[in-house]
């Protein structure tokens, strides 16, 4: 079967890749070093797939680990999402950012074409639109100067796919674009672990539902959306596996040196406040939130224009935002034991 290396694939989606890489007959191997997730993500993945997925542990700027991945294995594309990924932080500690994000796409690439393997999915993000001057966001927006270093970083792993496939390299690039991953796999067995005190809203929501959090702040209300709050494009993460899944079967079916960018949202946009609600109903809990400032960075509104991806790779969002934030909620319950 196919070998797909998965960078990050302990972490939050690339841990749902791997349950639906399997799911599609493909051989995941994850690299990931931990910084940004656990073991028991591995645990969780052997409950729902009753194997064990083969893992390396390590940082995917070790050349000679990512080297020994690929002689050890017949790795036949890889998808990337080894990256730190806290827009506040990123702020805080620029270089580690631009060293990591930028530095792991690099000893990928060039592992990739010593070992002659073309085929690779790339994980980006709607952060590089900044706030788009037209809704909903076409792949054609032209990108703005980033928010931050963080979504700086993304920018430029772009430009270097482009450079990369444009010197003749014979890479085969998918580029997903991101917009807000949420939810959880239905068995509870797997989801996203932020550590410490969630940047996120979903988990700062679901850790305030089940009690470790005393009240939400909204970031804001006072932007020019229905009701003042931040609208996001909240995509469920299984939905975002399988666009993986897409992508790398639509890459077979290219030639070499090709590179293609995908928006990977419902299409749909929720405000911070109708997020609430819904979990309310969801939930059948009250949360206990207020209303604050404006977060420093934080763009009005953004979703996701996804003509381009149903078409292309034949892939639309399936879940909704009520059915996402109940496999959240589901989550929440089996980390809190409630
Ligand atoms: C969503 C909305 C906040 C927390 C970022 C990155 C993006 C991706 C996902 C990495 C915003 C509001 C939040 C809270 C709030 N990261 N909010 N109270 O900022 O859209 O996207 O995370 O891949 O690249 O940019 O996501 O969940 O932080 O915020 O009101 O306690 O919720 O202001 O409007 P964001 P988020």
């Amino acid at each position: 079967m196919k070998q797909i290396l998965i960078t990050g694939g302990a972490g939050y989606i690339g841990s749902h890749t791997a349950v639906a890489l399997v799911e599609s007959g493909y051989t995941p191997i994850i690299i990931d070093d931990f910084s940004n997730s656990e073991k028991s993500a591995l645990d969780g993945l052997k409950n729902i797939l009753n194997q064990e997925v083969k893992t390396y542990i390590g940082d995917c700027n070790d050349k000679a680990l990512v080297e020994r991945i690929f002689s050890e294995n017949e790795i036949s594309g890889v998808i990337h999402f080894a990256a730190s990924k806290a827009v506040g932080e990123s702020t805080q500690i620029p270089l580690k950012y631009y060293a990591n994000n930028i530095g792991s796409l690099l000893v990928m690439l060039e592992t990739m074409k010593k070992f002659d393997v073309k085929n690779i999915v790339f994980s980006s993000s709607c952060t590089v639109y900044g706030q788009p001057d037209e809704l909903p966001v076409l792949e054609s927006t032209p990108r703005k100067d980033a928010e931050s270093p963080y979504g700086n970083t993304k920018k430029i792993c772009e430009d270097i796919l482009h450079d990369h496939v444009k010197s003749k390299s014979g890479a085969k690039i998918v580029s997903l674009r991101y917009f807000n991953p949420i939810g959880a796999h239905p068995s509870s067995e797997i989801g996203e672990l932020p550590l410490g005190v969630p940047a996120n809203l979903i988990p700062f929501v679901t850790q305030t539902a089940a009690g470790l959090r005393e009240k939400i702040t909204v970031f804001g209300d006072d932007y020019n959306t229905k009701d003042g709050t931040c609208v996001r494009d909240y995509i469920h993460v299984l939905d975002l596996a399988d666009a993986h899944v897409k992508s790398l079967e639509y890459l077979d079916s290219q030639e070499a040196n090709f590179i293609d960018t995908f928006n990977v949202g419902t299409g749909n946009g929720n405000t911070v406040l109708e997020v609430i609600q819904a979990f309310e109903k969801v939930s059948e809990r009250k949360l206990k939130y207020e209303l604050g400032p404006r977060r420093p960075g934080d763009i009005e509104k953004v979703w996701a224009n996804t003509d381009k991806v149903n078409k292309v790779l034949g892939w639309n969002a399936k879940y909704s935002l009520e059915e996402s934030l109940r496999d959240s909620w589901n989550w929440q319950k089996r980390l809190s034991n409630l």
